[in-house]
């Protein structure tokens, strides 16, 4: 992929003056840039009614949270940790707390913070009650309703998110003895990586069952919370989440004195992360090319969880070969497919497999792009002991 395509101006400098003074590999976030795409997604939504809560799961990086912040109406958050976190970064941000398997401390801590808390069992709801303290709340349902070519099927079927219809029948009973929590309506998360008519689809199907589940059970003026799950094209960096598309389509969904809220982080922050190394040796083996790199899928483990090839860039020389390499002959590739691996002592460790990656030589840079979502903070950072990135900041 040419440098122009996935690497911004200002962020290339950067990586330039890193590698210079040697320090890859590193995380560059391009805050600039973050502004202007979220601020594009804020637009997307500005005639109302729909709000939108990040999802700091994605990305919960103190300088991200910041630039996000005027950008959005709050932040979903899962733990404890997140919470605490959130409230620390961004004191007045609201917030909403979801997650299966919340604990006593972590209810108390989200009232205490005024979170909106999106109820998993009704044994989370009798913990809440349990508190004693009044707090109105979603209940996280996992209907009936299949989600059809998602990249990650989060409910509609047995999964341990949310509640199926026994579950929610029995969350209603138990709220007759727990005066102190009232439900305000119904959150739902069915599935990831879906593009905006298919999300819009599946929010008609979310609306009219969850308003049927609501007229049955005396919730007036609902709040529906539709989840994330907006879909990030990994093969074509340029091919963006149609965020107008989906909010108008939203809006015509909306009912009259309804609340709907979305809750999305990858597609809010993939873009806006690169992570740079350097090109440690280049071997062939059994035929097939393979390009170590420094670093690897314990600091950058999206492309394992995923199981695409990160789109990337190679700028030439700038790094060390190292003494040694330097004498021996190029390898002589003539630009066949190479597979980019890192450090790890496992074949797992693999950031793009057989890729065309023109002229690479030992002591090339990569830049990695779209490491800015589930990339950093879901990676195993300490497998093996290598040393552990620096994080720079363009345009803050
Ligand atoms: C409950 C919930 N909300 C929102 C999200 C964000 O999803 P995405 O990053 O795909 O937009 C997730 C992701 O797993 C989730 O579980």
């Amino acid at each position: 992929m040419s440098v122009e395509a996935v690497v911004p101006a200002g962020v290339r400098e950067r990586v330039a003056e890193l590698v210079k003074a040697g320090e890859t590999p590193a995380f560059v976030y391009d805050l600039a840039g973050l502004r202007e795409h979220a601020g594009r997604v804020r637009a997307a939504f500005a005639a109302g009614p729909v709000e939108v809560f990040y999802a700091a799961k994605a990305n919960a990086d103190a300088p991200v949270l910041r630039a996000l912040a005027p950008h959005v109406h709050g932040i979903e958050v899962s733990s404890g940790g997140e919470l605490a976190h959130v409230r620390d970064v961004l004191p007045e941000a609201p917030l909403a707390f979801g997650g299966p398997g919340k604990t006593p401390a972590e209810l108390a801590a989200a009232v205490a913070a005024g979170a909106r808390i999106h109820v998993e069992s009704p044994a989370e709801l009798a913990r809440l009650g349990a508190l004693g303290e009044p707090v109105e709340v979603l209940l996280r349902a996992n209907p009936p309703l299949a989600v059809a070519d998602a990249a990650l099927a989060m409910g509609g079927a047995a999964t341990p998110f949310g509640m199926d219809e026994t579950q929610l029948a029995a969350c209603a009973d138990l709220l007759r003895d727990t005066p102190s929590v009232r439900v305000r309506g119904l959150h739902a998360h069915l599935a990831s990586g879906l593009d905006a008519p298919q999300l819009v689809k599946l929010a008609a199907r979310l609306l009219d069952w969850g308003r049927d589940w609501c007229d049955r059970y005396g919730v007036a003026g609902p709040e529906f919370n539709l989840g994330g799950g907006m879909g990030v094209d990994y093969g074509d960096p340029g091919r963006l989440f149609d965020w107008a598309a989906y909010a108008s389509g939203l809006g015509g969904l909306a009912g009259a004195g309804e609340r709907l809220r979305i809750e999305p982080g990858r597609a809010v922050t993939a873009y806006c992360g690169f992570y740079v190394t350097t090109v440690l040796d280049l071997k062939p083996s059994h035929g097939e090319w393979f390009a170590v790199l420094q670093g690897g899928t314990h600091h950058l483990r999206t492309p394992v969880t995923k199981g695409h090839d990160q789109p990337f860039a190679v700028l030439p020389g700038g790094g060390d070969p190292h003494p040694g390499s330097r004498e021996l002959p190029p390898p002589a590739r003539h630009g066949a497919p190479v597979t980019l691996v890192g450090q790890l002592c496992t074949p797992k460790d693999v950031f793009a497999r057989a890729v065309t990656a023109g002229r690479l030589e030992i002591g090339d840079t990569v830049v990695f792009a779209m490491s800015g979502a589930y990339a950093w903070n879901i990676s195993h950072h300490d497998f093996l002991m290598h040393p552990k990135p620096a994080f720079h900041y363009v345009g803050g």
